[in-house]
């Protein structure tokens, strides 16, 4: 189940039966608190005459039933105004020949592999006879709330799945998940588990989809779907930057604000898999869930495994309100709710781009007394603090304050940031370990490895293996022991490389590939009780960059951190990417030094601002390099980055013009929910012959306000009024005087009251 549970899997015994039977969840009635009254239907329905099933939102409509075999067919998963009498009763397909019975071409829920089948199945078991047949058929289900609940068995062993599916009536985001049981007497092996097959109308799409590598995530790919199965994937023990668990997927011609787009984002952390492939009958299926690449999980007898959950929504309202909706879904579901802090994403100032490795009691304070000076509300100490931590090479794993660079300890820097009005923040990368460290030398047997083989460094660091017990219960001591003696607000939770050789060999050779799991499960598990114990504390998510970015992580952690790369003007491109999936709210971006270190690209201080104010801002740059003019313009920008952050981190998102594809253009505006205040961030790579930068017709504002202009940085043409309709602005637009290299503009249109 989405784990909105106040309960964690217990360890060891988190996939039996016991908890088969949770209280309701607080998903479910944060989702039941938030229905519109007047919807066309109810958030969920059931139909006993046609054993159809509707979860529907005031926009969208999903629908699945009970075919004449007794499995659970896909009907239909678009707009709402779907009069019910639409709705057929499921109805087989014929099959298209001997070489494609009906079976395999009936759009199933959750298809298991078994009869006759040929596309991705859902769900893959193998017996202890050898027996790999497995096939599902309705037997019974729940409806409540928002929530409903179907029980599919197999059509002779005791196995059974139980589908849950649970839809915000407001965004009308579908969560769908699995839990597959075991009640057959005999241990089985299930090989693949989806958490859910997504079956979409018949027609021909693009696929877009997210890629990367280190200091390079984000990239927007987008290719046609074609008779062949694409596979999105991490075979790395977490969610990678190679893809992300998030795809679209829309007909040729659909653009930023027109066209039917379906999307989804699994909240998974280990290895994940999402294949999108057509059928014989060329409808696309998507299905998602765990890894099936070297994946087994063993059920003993009254077992059962939960797969994560699939998020998937559609909007007719293009690529533009498909991210829209995604974004205001995580900010109200899935990230930890704001109540304990009253304020949005606080300005951080972090220390690793000016010192690096080399932190010490006066160089970090002398940071923090500038960084208090230009308004800074989180002063954030990176790598270098611990153990014997002078370089990459050792010391991971000893999260002991070093003191050779703090003989005092942490508290009188904590102390000094707090009377400057600052809180505290401190990295940690908890899961990995130098073999050159204390912890290593004593336990080397804590590490993900294979007796006998090589154990592959990446970072001269290796894996700690976090499905075991002891490992868990170890960090976890370690980490509430740091936060309960040191007053830390926040902490940047780091992992700097992927898995190699996934052994655990503390477990029988068949239970150990549970580690993909069990590991995942566990880090679930510390994040959430650290959170529990320390109900103050923030988490960022970071593996070296955007490595680590998903649902799943994101219910437990406040921000994460999109890429090490820092360029201002590759940063425009990896945080568009970025947001196609993932809220500007949790972006973190950091205004660094200039030439920057990963391209040696010069720009202006205000550029850099500018380009990191479209997200959380932070600065990360060596403040002792600044001049009074520098302080001066950090100073001013940051107060104007207070008044319109919650716009920012909270509105609406317009990506105006994208800077893919070598745009020398590019431009983003965020609207307030209440559409009061319109944000508007404008850049110019380079000026090009004579031409002028675009006119910018803005988006989203009330067309009968009244709106009022103000200038950040950057000029308008002359002429500009000083106030206009929101009619105005949309169609006549605004037309700023950007010439140049490396030169931005930021507008703000507050609403006048009349
Ligand atoms: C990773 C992070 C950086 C920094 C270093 C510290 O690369 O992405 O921001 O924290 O680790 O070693």
């Amino acid at each position: 189940m989405w784990a909105f549970t106040d309960e964690c899997p217990p360890q060891g015994r988190n996939d039996t039966m016991r908890h088969q039977h949770r209280s309701v969840t607080l998903w479910m009635m944060l989702l039941a608190s938030t229905q519109v009254l007047g919807a066309a239907r109810e958030p969920v329905d059931y139909n006993p005459d046609t054993h159809v099933f509707t979860l529907s939102s005031p926009h969208v409509t999903y629908a699945f039933g009970v075919n004449e075999r007794g499995e659970l067919q896909s009907l239909y998963w678009g707009d709402h105004r779907v009069p019910d009498d639409a709705l057929p009763a499921a109805k087989p397909d014929t099959g298209s020949s001997s070489f494609d019975p009906s079976t395999g071409s009936t759009p199933q829920e959750y298809p298991a592999w078994g009869s006759a089948f040929y596309t991705e199945p859902a769900l893959k078991v193998s017996f202890p006879d050898g027996n790999r047949d497995l096939v599902l058929h309705y037997l019974s289900h729940t409806l409540s709330g928002s929530h409903v609940s179907v029980l599919l068995k197999d059509i002779s062993r005791d196995v059974r799945v139980e589908l849950r599916y649970d839809i915000d009536p407001d965004s009308g985001i579908l969560a769908r998940s699995a839990r597959i049981e075991n009640h057959t007497g005999k241990p089985l092996s299930v090989q693949q588990a989806a958490a859910a097959t997504w079956n979409l109308p018949s027609r021909s799409y693009e696929l877009y989809s997210l890629s990367g590598q280190w200091a390079s995530e984000w990239h927007l790919d987008r290719r046609p779907v074609l008779p062949s199965q694409t596979v999105l994937e991490s075979r790395r023990g977490s969610t990678g930057e190679q893809n992300n668990p998030w795809f679209a997927l829309a007909p040729a011609g659909t653009s930023e604000d027109v066209g039917p787009v379906w999307f989804g984002a699994l909240a998974w952390s280990g290895s994940w898999r999402i294949t999108v492939e057509p059928d014989i009958m060329r409808r696309v299926r998507v299905t998602g869930g765990y890894n099936p690449f070297d994946f087994s999980y063993r059920l003993a007898p009254g077992e059962s495994l939960d797969t994560p959950v699939f998020f998937a929504g559609y909007t007719p309202g293009g690529l533009g309100e498909a991210s829209r909706l995604l974004h205001r879904f995580e900010l109200m579901h899935v990230l930890p709710p704001l109540a304990p802090h009253p304020r949005a994403r606080p300005v951080l100032y972090n220390s690793w781009e000016a010192t690096q490795f080399n932190v010490n009691e006066a160089g970090q304070l002398k940071l923090a007394e500038m960084a208090a000076r230009i308004g800074i509300e989180r002063f954030v100490m990176d790598d270098g603090w611990f153990g014997a931590r002078d370089n990459d090479h050792a010391g991971l794993g000893d999260w002991v304050v070093s003191p050779r660079k703090f003989p005092r300890g942490l508290q009188p820097l904590i102390e000094r940031v707090h009377a400057l009005g600052m809180d505290f923040g401190l990295w940690v990368e908890p899961e990995m370990v130098n073999p050159d460290s204390d912890l290593y030398r004593h336990h080397p047997d804590w590490v993900l490895n294979f007796p006998g083989r090589p154990r592959t460094q990446g970072r001269n660091q290796l894996v700690l293996n976090l499905a075991r017990r002891d490992v868990r219960d170890h960090l976890f001591n370690v980490l509430d022991d740091l936060l309960t003696h040191n007053d830390i607000a926040f902490l940047k939770w780091d992992y700097n490389r992927n898995w190699s050789e996934p052994g655990w060999p503390e477990q029988k050779p068949e239970d150990q590939q549970k580690v993909y799991v069990a590991y995942v499960q566990n880090l679930y598990w510390i994040l959430q009780h650290l959170r529990e114990r320390h109900p103050k504390l923030e988490i960022e998510s970071c593996s070296g960059g955007g490595g680590r970015v998903d649902l799943g992580i994101m219910r437990l952690t406040d921000e994460v951190w999109p890429s090490d790369n820092t360029d201002p003007f590759d940063r425009l491109s990896i945080q568009d990417g970025f947001t196609y999936a993932y809220t500007p709210g949790v972006m973190m971006a950091w205004v660094t030094d200039s030439p920057n270190w990963v391209n040696q690209r010069s720009t202006s201080l205000e550029y850099r601002f500018l380009s990191s104010m479209q997200g959380s801002l932070g600065i990360g740059a060596d403040l002792s390099h600044w001049n009074g003019q520098d302080f001066e313009t950090a100073r001013r920008l940051v107060a104007e980055y207070k008044s319109l952050r919650t716009t920012v981190q909270r509105g609406n998102l317009y990506r105006l013009i994208s800077p893919r594809d070598g745009s020398s253009y590019s431009a983003t505006e965020s609207v307030s929910s209440d559409a009061g205040q319109a944000v508007l961030f404008a850049f110019l790579h380079s000026s090009s012959l004579r031409y002028p930068y675009p006119r910018i017709h803005l988006k989203g504002l009330d067309p009968q306000a009244r709106y009022r202009l103000r200038m950040v940085a950057g000029n308008p043409e002359e002429g500009t009024p000083p106030e206009a309709s929101g009619a105005h602005w949309m169609s006549d637009g605004i037309q700023l005087l950007l010439k140049g290299d490396f030169q931005a503009a930021a507008v703000v249109l507050d609403r006048v009251a009349q």
